[in-house]
């Protein structure tokens, strides 16, 4: 089934999260590595664009995956779980959300502002705008660190969030990680 069900993930909903989900591990990675400054300049332009082009497809994937999560059923919780974690699971799940369009607008941002004034070709062919923030140094110095704080704390949210998804599965057994990945709960 495309869409969610009562109990159920639709592929439309599991298919947005693990690409997205792959993508920001990458791009948390690519980012750490690229902002080195021990590494080659050309190498260094080059990841810069693959980092930007990837982010921007993240972007876009994101503001879809929200309209999807608006117009979409949400499956009921799994059995067994207590008010107060069903309501920390959802919270950090609308946390997650919000992330993935804060950190690339806040990167775009980043490129927006900086005085190089290089622009945003996605994959080489899609010319991104600016968006209307004027180029500084202190302008791009501000956007730099909040990009850097959002990325790295979504990632500390994903490990936890992770943690959480392995606990249901290896340690409750209640199918919850099951449910992201086949989309039903399975036999149990
Ligand atoms: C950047 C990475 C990730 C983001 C932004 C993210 C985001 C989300 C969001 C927003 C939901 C709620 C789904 C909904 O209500 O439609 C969700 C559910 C889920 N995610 Fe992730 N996720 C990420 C990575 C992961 C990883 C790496 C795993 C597992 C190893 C995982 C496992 C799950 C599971 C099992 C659910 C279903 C929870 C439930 O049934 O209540 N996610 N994720
Ligand atoms: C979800 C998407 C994204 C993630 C997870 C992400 C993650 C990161 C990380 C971890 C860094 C390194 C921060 C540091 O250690 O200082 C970084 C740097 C950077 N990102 Fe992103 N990013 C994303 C999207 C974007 C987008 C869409 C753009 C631009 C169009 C962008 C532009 C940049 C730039 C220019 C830097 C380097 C800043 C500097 O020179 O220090 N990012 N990103």
């Amino acid at each position: 089934m495309l869409l969610n069900g009562h109990e159920t993930f639709g592929w439309g909903t599991i298919i947005l999260h693990w690409m997205i989900a792959l993508l920001i591990l990458g791009l948390i990675v690519l980012g750490f590595i690229m902002v080195r400054p021990d590494i080659d300049p050309e190498l260094q332009f080059s990841l810069y664009q693959w980092h930007k082009s990837f982010g921007m497809t993240v972007l876009a994937l994101s503001v879809i995956r929200v309209i999807w999560w608006l117009t979409n059923r949400h499956p009921a919780s799994v059995k067994g779980l207590s008010p107060l974690e069903a309501r920390s699971a959802s919270a950090v799940h609308l946390l997650l959300l919000a992330m993935t369009i804060a950190v690339p607008l806040a990167g775009w941002a980043v490129a927006s502002t900086s005085t190089l004034g290089i622009p945003t070709l996605v994959f080489n062919r899609v010319l991104v705008p600016h968006l209307p923030l004027r180029p500084s140094a202190e302008a791009e110095a501000f956007w730099t660190t909040t990009h850097a704080l959002l990325a790295y704390g979504m990632g500390g949210l994903v490990v936890l969030h992770m943690v959480a998804a392995f606990h249901h599965e290896f340690i409750r057994r209640d199918g919850v990680l099951s449910r992201m990945i086949r989309g039903s709960l399975g036999k149990r």
